[in-house]
């Protein structure tokens, strides 16, 4: 595992800063692409000043080395390799290694990471009882947030961070077992028994068989559903410091087990706001039914009184086209079209895209579709519950949550995270007695 470059440093100077009646030269560090930053640290010792930025729209947390935005431009590469060059080449699990070490596998090393992972995918039969322990309309987000909380429990105390290989077997552990997880949730959702993973299957193939391979019937896999879930997967696998990324890392800083982290950041993905929005989006296309009532849509969404936001638009980066939202909308006609599908949701989709595309408040605003918004469109495709679209995303997400896990434990100015706050409480006083309240 690739530790983070430390030729990211103070190469384009200082930045001068007057306070409180002091002065200090901050660094700058430059990065190999994208954005200088200042380097605050010494701020608060030389002036006692803080920064405040809420949300962190232009803080960096940490220097990392696997992916890269260039929001303006609209371009997502995963260790150097843009996102639609692996869309078109590679596969998921090679991209999970990739993100994972930092190099494409030579043809060994990917049948070793393969066979690892394949004989990694089973889960310990206590996990059952978990399982057994939800209600059958639980939501399979909650349900996975849970199961892979627990997968704490099964492998801690032995875990020592220290050792490469143990790091890497964690890796290698929770991404075997999130699609055993996931079919398992599904599976409880239905009323189903459990489906034991094929190692004989390759990655999504094992995925699928175990959602949907009833005891009653063999199931037939359909190739255009596992290329198009592989494609998702690999567009979905990582980007950077998003929110649930950002959230296991702030977990991984307290040297809280790996599982955990996983767990937290499976939490943080399922808000609206973020990968919870590809469920959302959908729910949303089916409620403005026909093209007729995009123009209502579209009002309403800029209304700020209603509360309603166009679900799968807007990015706090991207200020152009989502790169992966391209592919995927090219994606929704052809797998659409060899499943021999006619979704009118697509045609909503379609124009809800160009009537927000030509409207002032999203052009001004830089809003466009971003990778929830066709996702949900094949899922529904592929016969995957709404419900279940953001657990798809999280299976893919666990490859990027592991690879910046896996840097942040070699990270040389690793440490725990803890920001700051402005206080607007109530100065200091002294406590009284309830009769005199
Ligand atoms: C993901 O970070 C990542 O990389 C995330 C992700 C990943 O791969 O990990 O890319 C995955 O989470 C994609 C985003 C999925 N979420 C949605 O599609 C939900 C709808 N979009 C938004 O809620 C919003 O666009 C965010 C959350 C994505 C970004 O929010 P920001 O950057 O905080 O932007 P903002 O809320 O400050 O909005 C700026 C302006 C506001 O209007 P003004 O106050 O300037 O008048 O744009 C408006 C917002 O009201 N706006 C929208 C809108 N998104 C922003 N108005 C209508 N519809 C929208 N979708």
């Amino acid at each position: 595992m690739s530790a983070t470059p430390s030729n990211v440093g103070p190469k384009a100077g200082t930045v001068a800063v007057q306070a409180a009646g002091k002065s200090v030269e901050l660094p700058i560090l430059s990065p190999t692409l994208g954005n200088d930053c200042v380097d605050i640290g010494k701020l608060p010792k030389e002036t006692g000043l803080f920064t405040y930025d809420p949300g962190f729209t232009a803080t960096a947390s940490c220097k990392s080395a696997i992916t890269y935005i260039d929001g303006d431009e609209g371009v997502l590469l995963y260790r150097g390799y843009p996102i639609d060059q692996l869309a078109k080449e590679s596969s998921f699990l090679e991209v999970a290694y990739l993100l994972m070490n930092g190099e494409l596998p030579d043809a060994r090393q990917m049948g070793e990471f393969d066979h690892d992972v394949a004989h990694h995918t089973m889960l310990h039969e206590a996990f059952k009882n978990f399982l057994g322990g939800f209600r059958h309309d639980a939501h399979p987000m909650a349900m996975l947030v849970g199961m892979i909380g627990s997968m704490a429990s099964f492998y801690h105390n032995d875990l020592d961070y220290d050792d490469p290989e143990e790091r890497r077997m964690a890796a290698i552990r929770m991404i075997a077992k999130v699609p055993t997880i996931a079919a398992a949730c599904y599976r409880h959702s239905m009323g189903w028994p459990l489906r034991f993973p094929r190692n004989n299957l390759p990655y999504v193939d094992r995925f699928l068989h175990m959602m949907f391979e009833v005891p009653s019937e063999p199931l037939v896999l359909n190739p255009v559903a596992a290329k198009a879930l592989d494609l998702l997967f690999i567009l979905h696998a990582d980007h950077e410091q998003n929110a649930s990324t950002s959230t296991v890392r702030l977990v991984g800083s307290t040297g809280a087990n790996p599982y955990a982290c996983i767990a937290s950041g499976v939490a943080a993905l399922w808000g609206p706001a973020h990968g919870g929005a590809n469920e959302a989006v959908l729910k949303m296309l089916a409620e403005i039914g026909t093209a007729k009532n995009v123009q209502s849509a579209i009002d309403r969404a800029k209304d700020k009184e209603s509360g309603f936001r166009l679900m799968g638009f807007g990015h706090r980066v991207y200020k152009n086209f989502d790169p992966r939202a391209k592919i995927i909308r090219e994606m929704c006609h052809k797998v659409l079209e060899e499943l021999g599908i006619d979704d009118p949701l697509l045609e909503v989709a379609m124009r809800l895209e160009e009537a927000a595309l030509k409207d002032d408040y999203f052009v001004q605003r830089k809003l466009y579709p971003n990778v929830d918004f066709y996702s949900g469109i094949i899922y529904k495709a592929l016969k995957i519950p709404t419900e279940m679209f953001t657990v798809m995303f999280a299976i893919a997400r666990t490859a990027g949550w592991m690879a910046h896990w896996l840097e942040q434990q070699t990270d040389p100015e690793f440490k725990i995270g803890r920001p700051r706050q402005i206080y607007t409480g109530s100065g200091i006083r002294d406590y009284m007695a309830v009769d005199k309240r």
